[in-house]
């Protein structure tokens, strides 16, 4: 099994992707789930984009903070830094620059990017040497990591009230797609974490996660957390969710995002769009819960959302491209490894701060208002 086990700044005790004390960052090889536990050390920038381009850590928020931290354990054991707080501050802004171009389409990343480069402009014009900005640049990512689990029980515990609420029945059973756990964040999750926090106030009935082709994030990492969590749950084929739906046994569908554009357009693991249109067909509630930074207010639809094309080795082998020839050799390959479900199947989106919804008036989503509304 994979340790679980205490973060020293969170706190948490769940499945652990990301083992960090100041200068030290291990990364659990998610690629070996659910055989294998075996952590990475990544020492530098290189080792954490390495790392997020080969999924070694994945999902939206657990790559940001990945990306941030490998980059304060860089600064951490630099040793002699001979420049100036300018000189720091372009150094960390290159290499955040380099980690933001590891995967396109979740924006957790470059919106972490964009927050610390603030904090480095912030520090290098105060700072009398480039020791007090690189520290400042370690206490903001390790911030982050913290802020991470805060606002994931945040997204379960409005999540899983509100769900109950509409859907009014006092036990209910919840489809997931992907994995949107402990292993896709700093800790507890988002779309799961709605099924933690529904488990932990009695009222799951079960958990479905689909398989979540062709990496299988649901079969090796869902099913993983749900199995080690003791959380009443059944694993599907991706294929059997409409057929799920049909037989009446899914109350609620919850998923994560990787980025929701300001109509609320929302990308996502690849198989999402189908399993909401098949929950539309079904009048079954389809919500998103994703924290504030998996909002991209610059784009105005999810048409403009760039989505990543990863390798066809991913559905040509077994393992999500490590195992064995599966797939006729020289047949040609599309692999997406998002889809965006557009925002007028969406029925909810869960995030740290409540749950934006509808107006009855417009159907349609102000997410913008929203988020003013919280500052
Ligand atoms: O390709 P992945 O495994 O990084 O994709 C992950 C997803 O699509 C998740 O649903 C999303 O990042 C939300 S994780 C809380």
């Amino acid at each position: 099994m994979a340790s679980s086990g205490s973060n020293e700044l969170t706190g948490t005790n769940t499945l652990q992707s990301i083992r960090y004390n100041r200068g030290s960052l291990q990364l659990l090889d998610q690629r070996k789930l659910p055989l294998e536990t075996i952590y990475l050390e990544i020492r530098d920038s290189t080792d954490g984009w390495n790392a997020i381009r080969d999924m070694v850590v994945r999902g939206a928020p657990a790559i940001a903070i990945a990306a941030a931290l490998a980059l304060a354990v860089e600064v951490s054991n630099l040793g002699d830094f001979s420049g100036s707080p300018s000189d720091a501050a372009s150094f960390l802004q290159n290499k955040l620059e380099y980690l933001v171009s590891s995967r396109p389409t979740a924006v957790n990343l470059s919106d972490a990017a964009t927050k610390l480069k603030e904090v480095i402009s912030g520090a290098a014009a105060t700072a009398s040497e480039a020791k007090s900005v690189f520290q400042d640049y370690i206490e903001a990512a390790e911030i982050m990591l913290v802020d991470d689990v805060a606002s994931n029980r945040a997204i379960g515990s409005y999540g899983a009230t509100f769900i109950q609420h509409q859907v009014e029945k006092p036990k209910l059973s919840v489809l997931t797609h992907c994995n949107t756990g402990s292993l896709a964040t700093a800790g507890y999750g988002t779309a799961l974490g709605v099924i933690r926090a529904l488990h932990s106030g009695g009222a799951l009935e079960r958990a479905y996660c689909t398989e979540t082709r062709p990496f299988n994030q649901g079969s090796r990492l869902t099913a993983f957390e749900l199995v080690h969590d003791k959380i009443p749950a059944a694993l599907i084929a991706d294929s059997a969710a409409a057929a799920l739906m049909k037989s009446g046994r899914v109350d609620a569908v919850v998923v994560g995002a990787d980025r929701v554009a300001s109509n609320g357009d929302t990308a996502n693991k690849i198989g999402t769009y189908s399993v909401a249109l098949c929950a539309k067909f079904h009048n079954v509630p389809f919500y998103v819960a994703a924290p504030l930074t998996s909002i991209d207010l610059s784009l105005s639809s999810g048409e403009e959302i760039v989505i990543e094309e990863r390798s066809p080795k991913e559905l040509l082998n077994s393992r999500g491209g490590l195992g064995e020839q599966v797939a006729a050799s020289g047949i040609s390959v599309w692999n997406p490894a998002f889809d965006v479900t557009p925002a007028n199947i969406i029925s909810g989106i869960i995030t740290e701060k409540g749950v934006i919804t509808k107006s009855s008036a417009a159907d349609a989503f102000d997410i913008k208002a929203f988020i003013q509304k919280t500052l």
